[in-house]
């Protein structure tokens, strides 16, 4: 049977949020240090410390938001501890990440600094867990308080004379578990409180965001949404795919086919998530006033074997850019209520944009989806309705591709991925509501399901032209080669 999809290039579903296609970048392993910031005396060349050659290939793919500066580590932050003369910055371990020192070089400013380089709505996570509503409070006063207070006056003695603008802050992370623990009522209390003294200043408006539940944890959302969910403009939802499960995951390269097909189901069980934590947002939330911000996702494996456990260094394949290319479709066609997503994380940590040895860096598969999908960033979702067929190894069955649609200046892009490790997929594309003309496409595949880009070999996996489509009248023919992410462009 061929894979069947009608495109209705003139019914629209609405804007994906560009925030969809946002990143995550903690203090935690060689993210920051080294795969950031370098400081301004490396011989990295870098500009006021931060590396020229990460910078430009982020730019490339257009990162809209950046969401900093943890994960767990956000929990034990404590941000005085990172401004002021570098040099006299305090000391502290990573306790969660590795026991290593952190020197605190790269803090508010320096995180600034990167987001408007970049171009990047920040997005700070501040601290529940550990610290104080004192210190919460006076972090958004230090960044956006516009005239004299104490904490302006401060922020201004550190160089930074006109307030930065802050819309996105998350109030605390992953509440029941590192970042504290927390059973949900008592979360929900912390959160009304903490949120309380999270003061808009001047004309910025802060988003808040609260921290969610873990996975399928519909109870932590029904009490969380239901306690407090009219102090909030955001909820955050977090899912990692682990192939082996959370305590063994499994090698990134060194996999087998059921390893594939497992990734591949575990992928797709993230639309899951979304509609039944949806379904309780929507009972308290029905206007869908409320962002869903899955601020936390990817393909988590074990660390590359003698790396440091606490590093979660990981290296990245075709099979990940099917997890990226499958997960932002999914999130695409719920842009009524996602509006955010920050995959984990930027840079040589767990499902990454790119991988830095010393001076060398290379950009990963996942990396060239995010290029290929930035089409989706701000466009108007268009209707796109498909009949896939299920493959079925073994005991583990899944649809074979999965899709979504977009259009923007003049272009209608449709973005398709074939997860079958073996099977090519023919797709019948019906367009309706525009005529069939001008046909492009690029792709991401490989022979080997563990392709990957490596130091030695950095061009192995990238995006190439895509030429297995047909017109036939006003339907597209097209032949999906297995593992394959493909975005097919039409003018509208
Ligand atoms: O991304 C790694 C960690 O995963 C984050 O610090 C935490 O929030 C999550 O458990």
């Amino acid at each position: 049977m061929a894979n069947k999809a009608v495109l209705n290039a003139d019914v629209n579903r609405g804007i994906i949020n560009k925030n969809i296609y946002g990143h995550f970048a903690e203090h935690l392993g060689r993210c920051i240090y080294e795969g950031i910031w370098v400081g301004e005396d490396s011989s990295i060349p870098n500009t006021n410390g931060i590396r020229n050659d990460v910078l430009e290939a982020l730019k490339n793919i257009e990162v809209p938001v950046l969401r900093w500066p943890g994960g767990c580590f956000a929990d034990e932050y404590h941000w005085k501890d990172g401004i002021g003369p570098r040099e006299s910055r305090k000391r502290m371990v990573n306790t969660h990440w590795g026991g290593v020192i952190e020197n605190n070089h790269f803090g508010t400013h320096e995180f600034m600094m990167l987001c408007d380089m970049l171009g990047a709505e920040p997005y700070i996570n501040g601290n529940v867990g550990s610290g104080t509503v004192q210190e919460m409070s006076e972090w958004v006063e230090y960044m956006t308080f516009d005239g004299e207070s104490p904490m302006a006056n401060w922020r201004q003695e550190n160089g930074q004379e006109e307030p930065w603008k802050l819309k996105y802050f998350g109030v605390g992370n992953e509440n029941w578990g590192c970042g504290g623990n927390m059973r949900p009522q008592y979360y929900s209390d912390l959160y009304r409180r903490f949120q309380t003294y999270v003061r808009n200043y001047g004309d910025n408006k802060i988003f808040k965001i609260a921290g969610g539940p873990n996975v399928a944890d519909y109870n932590w959302t029904e009490v969380l949404m239901r306690e407090a969910a009219r102090f909030m403009d955001g909820l955050s939802v977090h899912y990692y795919v682990h192939p082996g499960g959370f305590e063994n995951k499994g090698s990134a390269t060194n996999f087998s086919e059921a390893d594939w097909d497992i990734t591949m189901k575990k992928t797709l069980y993230i639309e899951e998530l979304i509609e039944r934590h949806g379904t309780i947002m929507d009972k308290y939330d029905p206007e869908k006033r409320i962002d869903m911000i899955i601020d936390e996702w990817g393909a988590w494996y074990d660390v590359e074997p003698g790396t440091n456990p606490g590093f979660l260094y990981q290296q990245n394949t075709v099979r990940d850019a099917l997890v990226a290319g499958a997960s932002l479709n999914i999130f695409n066609n719920h842009n009524d209520r996602v509006r955010m997503a920050n995959i984990a994380q930027m840079i040589n940590v767990i499902q990454a944009m790119i991988l830095t040895e010393n001076e060398k860096m290379i950009l990963t598969p996942t990396y060239h989806v995010f290029e290929m999908y930035k089409v989706h960033q701000d466009a108007e979702r268009v209707a796109l309705d498909l009949e896939v067929e299920e493959v079925t190894y073994g005991d583990i069955s899944y649809e074979q591709v999965n899709g979504s649609a977009s259009k923007k200046n003049g272009r209608i892009n449709v973005s398709l991925c074939n997860m079958d490790k073996e099977k090519s997929a023919t797709l019948d594309l019906d367009l309706r509501g525009a005529d069939l003309k001008d046909v492009t496409g690029r792709m991401i595949t490989a022979q080997e399901m563990n392709a990957h880009n490596t130091f030695e070999n950095p061009e192995n996996v990238k995006p190439v032209d895509f030429t297995g489509f047909k017109a036939d009248g006003n339907t597209l023919k097209v032949e999906l080669p297995a593992k394959s992410v493909v975005v097919i462009s039409i003018a509208e």
